[in-house]
């Protein structure tokens, strides 16, 4: 088929575009490389993986340059036989073709078996940090429970922080569907599947900021389920817990306990007060000390927050219609406060949402 001249330009404009966002993807500093490895865990696939691809290179290349080369040397000719001289049964290229790659696939097994042995050992000590991560819909909760290094439990979601040089023992659950947890620059993936209880341990060596995603279909806005591992030194990292264990920068009381509890029952899914607690949504009371929220989409500020409050379901794609009807029925997600409300409940108005978002900001 002939294109036009217009069309082929396009064409190739088209291509020129999706090779540029390629090779953005492959940036070095997207905080999601996993060729960029920031850690030992992800240290230790790298060093695994990059002999086995250069040896899948060689062996590509081999078999495409035969290919090529037999294709050229039987090709038919004016005149020629119409097929070349026939071999069957020729016992040494049986063989040899059967024992080439059983060798090969032997040399790759051995340290691949030997990384999925190491990567799975269970880190003891003092000096690994304990973290319990639940995948919702859609986004990642984050429990510091009780222990050496962590004096009163810490519930938080979206951002995880952690210290450096310290290894992060990650129990993986959900109480809802499968997802899959990835910081492509920390370590590989791990399903987090209904019913278990997956491990996973992750490391970085040096301060920075870590991106990470859900790597498992999960439903309306699993595109939406990211995070971010925020690794910092110990001091810097300490004080972040110490901050997190406080109570709320403002009293959950009076006039904000009476919208938040009563008039909109943001309580009904949401923890505002207390960041030891877990609930249905995520745990609202250091919301302000992350710079992300729903699923790590939106920028944490005024105008952002608002709108979600007032009406989530436009900026995230949820199946919240019903949520604010008692019983919960099938919903995911959080309902519209100012779209498709029930009878007798309220519609939120601005004012409310800026005294709730002045609230979440930590504003007084
Ligand atoms: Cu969770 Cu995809």
């Amino acid at each position: 088929m002939r294109v036009p001249k217009i069309g082929r330009r396009i064409r190739r404009a088209g291509l020129l575009v999706a090779l540029a966002a390629l090779l953005a993807a492959c940036g070095n500093e997207n905080g999601q490389n996993s060729l960029d490895p920031k850690g030992p865990y992800a240290q230790k696939i790298d060093n695994l993986f990059i002999p086995i691809l250069i040896l899948a290179i060689v062996i590509g290349i081999a078999v495409l340059s035969a290919t090529v080369f037999f294709a050229l040397k039987f090709r038919h000719r004016e005149g020629g036989p119409d097929n070349p001289k026939q071999i069957h049964g020729s016992t040494p290229l049986e063989i040899g073709w059967t024992i080439v790659p059983a060798l090969i696939l032997a040399v790759v097994a051995v340290p691949t078996i030997a990384t999925i042995f190491d990567l799975a050992k269970k880190p003891t000590g003092p000096n690994v940090l304990q973290v319990t991560v639940s995948g919702k819909q859609w986004w990642w909760q984050f429990e510091l429970p009780k222990q050496p290094m962590v004096d009163k439990k810490v519930v938080t979601s979206t951002e995880l922080h952690i210290p450096i040089n310290t290894k992060v023992y990650l129990s993986e659950v959900s109480d809802n569907v499968i997802h899959s947890f990835w910081v492509p620059e920390l370590n590989g993936k791990k399903d987090v599947v209904p019913g278990r209880t997956n491990h996973n341990t992750i490391e970085a060596d040096k301060p920075g900021t870590f991106l990470g995603a859900c790597a498992e279909f999960c439903g309306l806005s699993h595109a939406d389920m990211r995070f971010r591992v925020i690794a910092e030194t110990k001091v810097d990292w300490q004080k972040w817990l110490a901050g997190q264990q406080q109570g709320p920068a403002q009293d959950w009381s009076g006039h904000i306990k009476e919208l938040t509890a009563t008039k909109y029952a943001c309580t009904n899914c949401h923890i505002l007060n207390d960041s030891t607690k877990v609930n249905y949504g995520p745990n609202l009371t250091h919301l302000h000390s992350r710079t992300t929220f729903a699923g790590g989409t939106y920028e944490i500020n005024r105008k952002n927050l608002t709108n979600w409050v007032m009406n989530a379901p436009a900026m995230i794609a949820m199946a919240s219609k019903d949520c604010r009807l008692p019983p919960p029925a099938t919903c995911v997600g959080m309902p519209s406060f100012t779209k498709n409300t029930p009878k007798g409940q309220p519609v939120m108005t601005k004012e409310d949402a800026d005294t709730i978002v002045t609230y979440l900001l930590g504003e007084k």
